[in-house]
């Protein structure tokens, strides 16, 4: 099972769409799906409650407390991907979130402001010491914003992935009538946005693992070297 937790102590980044549409791209590639919130705004979870019984993704409301017995009993369900929702301006409880996390994922829209105020996400990222991505959220549709805050990303030390989420009003919308993007327009660019940004994490995952699979030999062989002194 893997972990990502979407954070971003900018409120308004986009953490909760992000959360949602990327547990409902999840579960349309087949993948056993949970997204748990975090936030005691538990915007996730009222939408989720408020949504048809039975409709996926399942949402669970977990504060950071219960979050490590929630993940450990998700993995035991056979769970995929195991998505989570944090709040903003919360720094020791962001802490402890993301330390369960394999991978952060952190929306961020392409203005002065938002990008600013990253430095006390950076500021959680070099405590926890993990595989992180930026997303760029809302950008606009033309113009060179999103490749100037990419620098400016860059200069922050953190890596963004190319798939970018733009300003949709689709992406608004969604919510009101209860659904997910891929729900609420199966068919249009944001979905089809949030398709390709899925496929881009799980590809990392799977090169973390073909990764891991060459060091394997290379470790093995190191210590029969060891044990052979
Ligand atoms: N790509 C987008 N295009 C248009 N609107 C967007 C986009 N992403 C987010 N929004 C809108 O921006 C607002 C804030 O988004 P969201 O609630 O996901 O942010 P958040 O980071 O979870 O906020 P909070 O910090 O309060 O939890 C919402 O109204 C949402 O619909
Ligand atoms: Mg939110």
């Amino acid at each position: 099972m893997k972990t990502i937790v979407v954070m971003s102590q900018k409120g308004g980044a986009g953490k909760t769409t992000l959360a949602i549409n990327l547990a409902a791209a999840a579960i349309k590639s087949g993948f056993h799906t949970v997204l748990a919130d975090t936030d005691p705004q538990q915007s996730a979870y009222n939408w989720y409650k408020d949504r048809q019984d039975g409709l996926e993704p399942d949402v669970i409301s977990s504060f950071p407390d219960r979050l490590g017995e929630n993940q450990d009993l998700a993995r035991q369900a056979g769970v995929d991907y195991f998505i989570v929702d944090t709040p903003p301006n919360a720094s020791e409880y962001a802490i402890r979130v993301a330390k369960l996390a394999d991978l952060i994922i952190i929306p961020t829209k392409p203005s002065c402001f938002d990008l600013v105020a990253l430095e006390r996400t950076v500021t959680v990222l070099e405590t926890v010491n993990k595989p992180a991505f930026a997303v760029l959220n809302e950008c606009p549709t033309y113009g060179s914003e999103a490749d100037d805050a990419e620098e400016a990303l860059l200069q922050y030390g953190l890596t963004t992935l190319p798939n970018r989420i733009h300003n949709r009003a689709s992406i608004r919308r969604h919510t009101t009538p209860l659904q997910t993007i891929f729900e609420y327009e199966p068919e249009g660019k944001a979905a089809v946005e949030f398709s390709a940004l899925f496929k881009a994490i799980a590809l990392h995952f799977l090169r973390e693992h073909q990764a891991q699979r060459k060091l394997q030999p290379r470790k093995e062989a190191v210590l029969q070297h060891v044990q052979s002194q």
